[in-house]
């Protein structure tokens, strides 16, 4: 048995995946959670000083996770010799602010390169080798073909991971790991060192294989043709069965087993939530290596599935305009949404409703809430556009985290540039019809509105968010309008909905105005019941 199994084992309060019915939900202390949170810049954690600051700012927009990384170099800084103390300082931090935690593991590779990896590790190119270009010349990166690397990273990953069970092993503060960051290959489309090209030339392992076969059906669409292309070869070498996707996917198969390695091992010590974090392959990138190649995105996220069984979650990182598509394609049955970063411009705010009501998210963590001065009018027009949902949306939590799954979340938002109103089907013969008001629609700089509505019964509704007015629309009969019998302004303690005040109107039949972040209860006069 594994170090830490035992002591896993017992404890039922350690933050995981569970399933419930249809759905995943992340529990931590046995109950749900739901991450409204930020992550700090790259290299914000180097010292517990700016740390503090990150904290700071994220009790600023009322977040109640925070997502720091943990640097290799920093941890590891000679060969076995730990240095936890950053580790701690950050943990005692978050417990401070009474914020949960999402470490990220820069350990041999960032956005594909090594630049968190300790010195001793960059400077010794015979054990740990780097990858290749085609040229054959060395890159920033170490090779995922190398073992050497791979089991130094295992022992620093393993020796945090044990390190972590013991010091917050009661408390769980620590709620999610991130392996790597955006782990992949970049600017070629695979790994060409000797280790790499005898690989290429030899065959995809069974498992991979088998794998395939078992879900061709379900493919994602570039995979499947890809193959398709080659009469879904099974034996071969790369090219043979996958064709000019080859290397491609041998890059995704040498990277996910890679990064498996490493959570296999971390596992073994402790055992919470593990994910990766995906670079979205951006318009204008027309093949693999102008688009981060091997790492889980559309062309092969499939392989990713066939090898990382020890990764819980694939996480997209969005900073395109397209948020909803893009967050869709990993609202799987075997895959929940995490919106492991996005931007910050307040342009994606709103976007955090769509993860939380649209596609029942565990959690969204825009990037860089600390980020330096030369950024600042994009982070403090961000900032405040998260503060003013995030505002809204923590007292709605437990209320979320019980109807997920349910059909009874609706995420309000409005697509850039479509300066329209919305109509909300809302089940029971009844559609919430909302109009945005002019200020918040909608370019990049510009805060947008939106909100959330909560279906508690056919006739009882929350509506909260900003920058939008809202009537009720019957489908049936008379009359047209829904009559409102109490509009209440409040918030929620738990589940209990504490009255601010009673804004029923001079009239039945109200046009509800969210023009400031508010929480309302909605009291409808309905024949249905
Ligand atoms: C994506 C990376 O994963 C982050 O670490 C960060 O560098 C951002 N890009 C910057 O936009």
């Amino acid at each position: 048995m594994p170090l830490g199994a035992a002591a896993q084992i017992q404890d039922a309060g350690v933050p995981r995946l569970a399933q419930d019915g249809e759905g995943t939900q992340l529990l931590v202390d046995g109950s749900p959670f739901i991450i409204l949170g930020a992550q700090s810049e790259n290299t914000s954690a180097s010292n517990l000083e700016d740390v503090e600051v990150v904290y700071r700012d994220l009790d600023a927009v009322h977040a109640n996770s925070a997502t720091i990384p943990i640097s290799w170099s920093l941890l590891e800084p000679e060969p076995g010799k730990f240095d936890f103390h950053l580790v701690d300082g950050i943990i005692e931090g978050a417990r401070r602010h009474h914020l949960k935690l999402i470490l990220l593991w820069f350990g041999t590779s960032k956005n594909g390169l090594m630049g968190f990896t300790p010195d001793w590790i960059k400077t010794d190119r015979a054990t740990y080798f780097r990858v290749r270009d085609a040229r054959g010349d060395e890159q920033y990166a170490i090779s995922p073909l190398s073992t050497a690397a791979l089991k130094a990273d295992q022992r620093a990953f393993s020796a945090l991971m044990s390190h972590i069970r013991e010091f917050d092993q009661r408390d769980h503060t620590v709620i999610m790991m991130q392996i790597e960051n955006e782990d992949c290959l970049y600017p070629e489309d695979r790994d060409y060192s000797v280790a790499a090209n005898r690989a290429f030339a030899g065959q995809p392992p069974p498992e991979l294989m088998s794998y395939l076969v078992k879900h061709r059906e379900g493919l994602t669409p570039a995979l499947q043709s890809a193959w398709k292309l080659t009469g879904y070869r099974t034996t071969g070498s790369w090219t043979n069965i996958f064709g000019d996707m080859a290397p491609e996917v041998f890059s995704a198969w040498a990277i996910s087993s890679y990064i498996d390695g490493i959570a296999e091992a971390g596992k073994a010590q402790y055992a919470i939530p593990y994910y990766i974090n995906v670079p979205l392959i951006n318009s204008g990138q027309v093949r693999a290596g102008d688009w981060p190649s091997g790492t889980a995105n559309s062309q092969v996220f499939d392989i990713w599935k066939a090898i990382a069984k020890h990764i819980d979650i694939i996480a997209p990182d969005i900073y395109r305009i397209d948020f909803p598509q893009q967050a869709a394609f990993y609202n799987r049955s075997d895959n929940v949404l995490f919106v492991a970063e996005v931007g910050i411009a307040p342009y994606y705010a709103p976007y955090v409703f769509t993860t939380l009501a649209g596609m029942n998210g565990i959690g969204y963590t825009p990037f860089g809430i600390d980020r330096g001065y030369e950024y600042s009018s994009e982070l403090n027009a961000g900032q405040a556009a998260l503060e003013e949902n995030f505002r809204v949306l923590r007292p709605l939590l437990p209320l979320i985290a019980r109807n997920r799954y349910r059909g009874t979340l609706f995420p309000i938002v409005l697509d850039m540039y479509r300066h329209e109103s919305l109509a909300i089907p809302l089940g029971d013969s009844l559609t919430a019809v909302v109009h945005f008001d002019e200020k918040f629609v909608a370019d990049t700089e510009a805060h947008r509105g939106g909100g959330i509505i909560i279906k508690l019964a056919a006739d009882r509704f929350i509506v909260a968010g900003e920058g939008f007015h809202i009537n009720f629309a019957e489908l049936k009969g008379l009359p047209r309008d829904a009559e409102c019998l109490s509009v209440e302004e409040g918030t929620f303690d738990g589940e209990t909905w504490i009255t601010k005040r009673v804004i029923t109107g001079d009239r039945g039949n109200v046009s509800l105005r969210l023009h400031q972040p508010s929480i309302l209860q909605v009291h409808l006069d309905r024949k249905v019941n």
